[in-house]
Order: C-alpha cells, then structure tokens, then sequence
C-alpha cells in the first residue's frame, strides 16, 4: 500500500473511532443546519442499502435506521463526525419507491434533489448501485442531475455478498464505463458489502479525500 493510502487509513480509523453523533433530521429544506462542516450524502434507490453502509462506515450498527421494507428514511439525516477532521454524513431518503403515495414521493424527490444541487457544504455525492441490478434510469436520472449541477459522486455499489465475484467484476466494469462518460463521476468504482465488510475500508478513504 502507499504511504498516502496508509496516511490516509490511519486518519480514518481514528475519525470513525472518534465521537459520531446524530445531529438533527431534516423534513424540508427550512430545516436544514448551518453548513459548519464538510457533508457527504448517501444518495440512491429505495432499499438499496444507504443506513446500512452509513452504520458499516461508522461502526455503529443502529445509527441510522435500516428496514426491509423500502421508504425507511424519510428525511435528510445529518450527523457529526468528530475528530481529528470535522465532518458530515448524510443520509437520505431513497429514490424511486413505488408504493409510496405520489405526493410523498415527490416531496422526498424534490428534497434531495434541492439539497444535492444547492448545498455548497456538499463535498461529494456517494450514489449507491445495487451491484445485483447495476445502474438502473432512475439511477442516471439522479447522476445527470448531478452532473448538470457539477457536483461531484462516487458510484459505489452495495449488496456485494450477493452475487458471485465474477459477476461482480463483470458489474464493476460496466459501472466503470458508465462512469467514464459522466463528467462529475469519480472513474473508481467501490463494491462494498455492509455485510462483510468488503470495500469498506476503501469507502472510508473515499469519504476523508472528499473532504480535506
Ligand atoms: P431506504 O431508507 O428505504 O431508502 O433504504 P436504504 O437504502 O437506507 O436501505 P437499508 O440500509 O435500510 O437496507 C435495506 C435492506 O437491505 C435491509 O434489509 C438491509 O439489511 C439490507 N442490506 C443492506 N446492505 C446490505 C448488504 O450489504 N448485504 C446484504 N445481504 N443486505 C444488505
Ligand atoms: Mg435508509
């Protein structure tokens, strides 16, 4: 591993060891917090797996809600990583859940598209794939979007114990071609697993370089 990889391990194993707490829930805009932190935002389909990887990500198994029915977060969640860097993750509500009434899911539509556009403490997107499906419409709808408003993303796909590795490499590489095309992509794809923890060390990398 390079020096700066291993830098970079060490500053994120103090980071996510450090005090994590949960700052506030978001229903609209108006309540959002003063932007006092660099933020990054777990965006991506319904059920795909964002609470999930937020707790993997901070070792906390039950900071953020997770469920098995599609539509658990409801609202922008924001909390407080501590130190030796101050920051923010975000959690979000997931995009494209079919069984919730039209008018909700509008408002969850309109609440993380207006906050991933406008929200100058966002430092980067993480769009999260389910590496069984790989990227959907609804998915480049929300990575156009972002493209269009020059925000930087990393694609980085979940659910990873469930499929063979072969087929997750055949995934990766075509996640990788997408991206490619994308002009806020990251070109690195991340396959994680908040199962077994794979890709997660790398996930942590990905989060600190987004914000120093
Ligand atoms: P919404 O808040 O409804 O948009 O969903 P979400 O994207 O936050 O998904 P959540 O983390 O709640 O996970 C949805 C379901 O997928 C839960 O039953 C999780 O246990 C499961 N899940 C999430 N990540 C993984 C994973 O890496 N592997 C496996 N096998 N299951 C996972
Ligand atoms: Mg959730």
């Amino acid at each position: 591993m390079s020096e700066e990889a291993s830098d970079l391990d060490e500053v994120a194993r103090k980071l996510f060891s450090g005090p994590i707490a949960f700052l506030k829930s978001a229903p609209s805009l108006n309540f959002l917090p003063a932007p006092a932190a660099p933020e990054v935002a777990f965006a991506g389909r319904s059920n795909v797996g964002k609470s999930s990887l937020l707790n993997k990500l901070t070792n906390r198994r039950d900071l953020a809600r997770t469920s098995n029915t599609p539509g658990r977060t409801q609202e922008l969640n924001f909390f407080d990583i501590g130190e030796p860097l101050r920051m923010r993750l975000v959690d979000m509500p997931g995009y494209g859940f079919a069984k919730a009434p039209k008018d909700v899911a509008k408002k969850w539509r309109f609440l993380v598209n207006d906050y991933l556009r406008g929200r100058q403490a966002l430092k980067r997107a993480l769009v999260l794939v389910d590496s069984r499906h790989g990227i959907k419409d609804i998915d480049r709808e929300i990575m156009k979007m972002l493209d269009d408003a020059a925000v930087s993303y990393h694609l980085v796909l979940t659910k990873a114990d469930k499929i063979k590795a072969t087929e997750l490499d055949e995934v990766t590489a075509q996640t990788a071609a997408e991206a490619r095309k994308r002009p806020a992509a990251h070109p690195e794809i991340i396959a994680t697993s908040s199962e077994t923890g794979l890709g997660i060390d790398q996930l942590r990398r990905a989060v600190i370089e987004a914000v120093v």
